[in-house]
């Protein structure tokens, strides 16, 4: 008996411009083009086994053990439809292959991080649903047209389907067909830029993207001035600085957007809060290493930014994580589990666990 089954995983995506607004709710339609870096550690990272049985009553889905309700019209069942309609078409191309499209599906979907705590869980978890279902499908894997559908689930989850810095292009089409990622630079383009993940705090956040961005996109005006006037020139800058390896211009820009992201939260009625104390202290101990940097001729050395969730997501370039580690864990004593890829502290002062 042939196994139809197969596993893929996505990692994390961390935006250094910022998706906040859909004009389509439905189809997952930006009001903005954003730009992220996918992690590509192993600790951020979703894993997806799918398989397609004949024996099985309906599809079915779990997420980190526990069953999740695929609703009708909702953004999973709209996921593995466009799938199985991906996988029906090579079926009717060629007469050979198995025709598993009719088949229901079972999906168990892992994530070794915490979900739903503003460390884009559902990014890297559509991405390696749609990875998952390509596999199991044998589909063509061009990673935009993946890109696509991932949108779907979650609109941050297209840009997980690449590696290194990744652009979400917002299209102008109603149908959503040019909304999709493309990728700027790989990782082996600039592989000296890391990001260290500061969990400030690891509860569910309060206010999810989608309920947020639709507060913002009726209530914002400034909003309304990001999309226009903001976004389309620093979507243009941060990519050349990537290309560039220009990371002064690079960090700039990636803290003014996290900047306007929260100030966009703010403007909306009623205003949301991601950040909280600790959050903005981070923010203060990044300028001010920067400022310190600058005042003595140098350049930027870090760029902080912040999702929806209280979490810092700190960019710098390898040589001065170490030292940034050392401030925070100073300022931040309780910061003492520093997991430490590099082993820049084996035997000394920070535990990595
Ligand atoms: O894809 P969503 O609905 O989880 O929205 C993500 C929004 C931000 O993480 C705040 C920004 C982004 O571009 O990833």
């Amino acid at each position: 008996m042939t196994v139809y089954q197969a596993t893929a995983s996505a990692p994390v995506n961390i935006a250094c411009i910022k998706y906040w607004g859909k004009r389509d709710t439905k189809l997952i339609l930006p009001t903005n083009s954003s730009l992220s870096v996918t992690l590509d550690q192993d600790h951020l990272r979703s894993t997806t086994t799918s398989r397609a049985d004949p024996s099985f009553q309906k599809d079915r889905l779990w997420l980190n053990g526990e069953e999740e309700e695929i609703k009708d019209g909702g953004r999973l069942a709209t996921c593995i439809k466009e799938m199985k309609a991906l996988r029906r078409e090579l079926e009717d191309k060629d007469s050979s292959l198995p025709k598993i499209s009719g088949y229901p599906v079972h999906i168990c979907s892992r994530n070794n991080f915490p979900t739903a705590a503003g460390l884009a869980s559902s990014a890297s978890g559509f991405a390696a649903l749609v990875a998952s279902l390509a596999a199991l499908y044998q589909l063509p894997t061009d990673a935009s047209r993946l890109s696509l559908i991932a949108r779907q689930g979650s609109g941050s989850a297209c840009r997980s389907l690449f590696g290194g810095f990744v652009a979400w292009q917002m299209g102008e089409k109603p149908d959503g067909s040019d909304s999709y990622a493309v990728q700027v630079a790989p990782r082996e383009h600039w592989p000296d830029i890391h990001a260290l993940i500061c969990v400030v705090s690891d509860d569910k956040k309060g206010t999810s993207s989608t309920s947020g961005m639709q507060r913002t996109v009726e209530t914002s005006t400034l909003l309304q001035h990001r999309i226009k006037h903001v976004v389309p020139e620093r979507m243009r800058a941060i990519s050349e600085a990537i290309l560039a390896r220009d990371f002064d211009t690079f960090a700039r820009i990636t803290m003014q957007d996290s900047n306007q992201f929260h100030a966009v939260a703010l403007d909306t009625d009623p205003p949301i809060f991601y950040m909280n104390d600790v959050s903005r202290a981070i923010i203060a101990l990044i300028v001010e290493y920067n400022r310190v940097a600058v005042a003595n001729g140098g350049k930027l050395k870090a760029a902080y930014t912040y999702d929806a969730g209280p979490n810092a997501v700190i960019y710098a370039p390898k040589e001065n994580i170490k030292e940034i580690v050392e401030l925070i864990v100073k300022y931040f004593p309780q910061a003492d589990s520093f997991k430490d890829p590099f082993g820049l502290f084996s035997g000394k002062g920070v535990t990595g666990k």
